[in-house]
């Protein structure tokens, strides 16, 4: 039987088991797909060790998806491009690194809410392994925009660096005054039961607030968006199932 993890901190939200379970079920593979706790400096000895216990593959959840980055000997080009990682395979010697996250949130977005990114104006919240990884995704969407907003500026700042001309960075308090069609919440800020420091009116009205996580009920910023005339209000389950159907994953 292979064996599969999903590894994070916290981890014991991750629906992954049971999604990877149910998958595997509908193909008729035999795994076992655990939960996996690492320290937050202890994310390449937990993944050396289940790797030596017979592992083949992990998905990454936060806060490690750049020390999966980092760990990877080999990577996807969309992994390179984000420079982070959800997915890792274990190959002999080899760990290849893929993600998978701006391919599950795109498809989320278009297919399951039956929104299109094209043209309008998309706020990226947070500027980690998270955002990273759906940057490419959306700028792919050709939207008019696509803001990110970080409370450490500098962070956003490298992100619009390494993505080039098709991002803008910015503060929250920058963000005072103009408004998105789309606002994804890719920060970690839910899982402490915390709001982004947003202004108000940053929702268009009937805008779609999509946040990252999922399995919280109503987040803060779910709540705010609700509040400020939102029209459609996403978590991010719907990004793990499309997730599993990108071509990669097949294995984690
Ligand atoms: P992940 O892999 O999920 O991106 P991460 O790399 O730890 O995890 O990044 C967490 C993100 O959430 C960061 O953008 C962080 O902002 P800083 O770079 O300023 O630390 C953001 N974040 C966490 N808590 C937040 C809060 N209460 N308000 C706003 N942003 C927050």
């Amino acid at each position: 039987m292979d064996r599969y993890a999903v590894i994070g901190n916290p981890v014991a939200h991750s629906k992954s088991p049971e999604i990877h379970a149910e998958f595997a079920r509908s193909t008729g593979e035999d795994i076992e797909y655990g939960r996996l706790l690492a320290s937050l400096d202890g994310f390449a000895v937990a993944v050396e060790r289940f790797r030596a216990g017979g592992g083949k593959g992990a998905n990454v959840t936060l806060p490690f998806k750049e020390d999966a980055f980092r760990l990877a000997t080999a990577l996807s080009n969309r992994a390179r491009g984000a420079q982070a990682v959800n997915t890792l395979r274990f190959d002999r010697d080899r760990i290849f690194g893929d993600n998978t996250d701006g391919a599950g949130l795109v498809r989320d977005i278009r297919h399951n809410r039956g929104v299109a990114l094209a043209g309008k104006r998309v706020l990226l919240l947070g500027a980690g392994g998270a955002a990273r990884g759906v940057i490419a995704p959306l700028l792919a969407e050709h939207p008019a925009s696509l803001v990110v907003a970080n409370r450490t500026p500098g962070t956003a700042r490298a992100l619009a660096v390494l993505f080039g001309r098709g991002v803008e960075a910015n503060t929250y308090a920058e963000l005072a005054g103009a408004r998105f069609a789309v606002v994804v919440n890719a920060t970690s800020a839910s899982l402490a039961g915390n709001l982004p420091p947003l202004p108000e009116c940053v929702f268009a009205p009937g805008a779609l607030a999509y946040e990252m996580v999922y399995g919280m009920g109503e987040t803060p910023v779910l709540a705010f968006a609700r509040t400020q005339g939102a029209g459609v209000l996403a978590d991010g389950l719907g990004m793990l199932i499309e997730r599993r159907r990108s071509p990669f994953s097949s294995g984690a």
